[in-house]
């Protein structure tokens, strides 16, 4: 028995170590990360691929998308670690409402476990909640949590998650437009005051900076109406690697390859070095 205790004990505490060298090599890599170049302000993610990781694994679709909220939190710790302002994650599209009743039921099931699971840890975190999308189309319980975690945390300031469900990019732009087109009918605004940032404040990201990082996992080179605006001039990035095994340390990767990047929005790269030097 007092042999069996003492190596409890001793299985433990070499855990302990482990874990605490785990923790320490990961802050290092982020403090190299962070001396090596700029953080991305705002990182939108196309978490693609969780079926495809239950398959090959013989696995049911659910512990793809059960495996794929591990993901999640790694990357919103992560984020809120490296000083990321904005996090913005495709959970459910406008286009997923045609997938099976059954796997759409499940989706909302989980994304209200891990909301009633998070809430408090979120708000600790000091991570703002917010979401995108036609929210009003989830089920009404989707949407009381929502609000709950979206009410909870509106004061914090360190990251934002925004959430994108039941969104795309085509209705976001509809939908500025039908509200554009409703304020002049009403005389409220000009026909002549349209540009890019009047259109910019009518989308559902109004007031958020564009994506400076777009990644998308499983190796697909689309765009799938996400932030079809707001991604004019954000950096790509593309991993064969499955949603699920999406991790921080294929973040620092990524976020490393942006840093190479020159973002020229359109200038010749001799301009963007003349202004680097203003
Ligand atoms: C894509 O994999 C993933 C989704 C459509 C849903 C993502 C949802 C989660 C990770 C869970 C809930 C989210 C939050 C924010 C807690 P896929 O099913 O399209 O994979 P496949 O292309 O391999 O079939």
């Amino acid at each position: 028995m007092q042999n069996q205790l003492n190596f409890n004990r001793s299985i433990e505490k070499e855990m302990l170590t482990k874990n605490k060298k785990i923790v320490e090599v990961d802050l290092k890599k982020q403090e190299t990360l962070k001396q090596s170049g700029e953080i991305p302000i705002h990182i939108a993610i196309i978490m693609d691929g969780n079926g495809r990781w239950a398959q090959k694994r013989s696995l049911p679709r659910v512990a793809g998308h059960r495996e794929g909220v591990e993901s999640v939190r790694d990357m919103v710790e992560v984020c809120g670690q490296l000083g990321v302002k904005y996090l913005t994650l495709y959970a459910f599209s406008t286009e997923n409402w045609k997938r099976p009743k059954e796997e759409i039921s499940m989706l909302m099931r989980l994304l209200m476990k891990a909301l009633r699971d998070e809430t408090d840890k979120l708000h600790r975190n000091n991570v703002r909640v917010r979401t995108i999308g036609d929210i009003s189309k989830l089920p009404v319980e989707v949407q009381n949590e929502l609000l709950d975690a979206i009410v909870k945390t509106q004061n914090n300031t360190g990251l934002n998650l925004l959430l994108a469900l039941s969104y795309s990019g085509r209705w976001d732009i509809m939908q500025a437009v039908k509200k554009i087109s409703s304020e002049i009918k009403r005389g409220a605004l000009n026909e002549d005051s349209i540009n890019e940032d009047l259109v910019t404040k009518y989308l559902s990201t109004q007031g958020i900076p564009d994506p400076d990082l777009l990644v998308r996992t499983s190796g697909e080179f689309r765009v799938s109406n996400f932030l079809l605006w707001q991604l004019a001039y954000s950096e790509i990035y593309i991993t064969e690697l499955n949603w699920p095994e999406f991790r921080r340390d294929e973040l620092y990767r990524a976020i490393t390859e942006y840093q190479k990047r020159e973002r020229r929005f359109g200038l010749t790269s001799n301009q963007i070095k003349q202004k680097q030097n203003k």
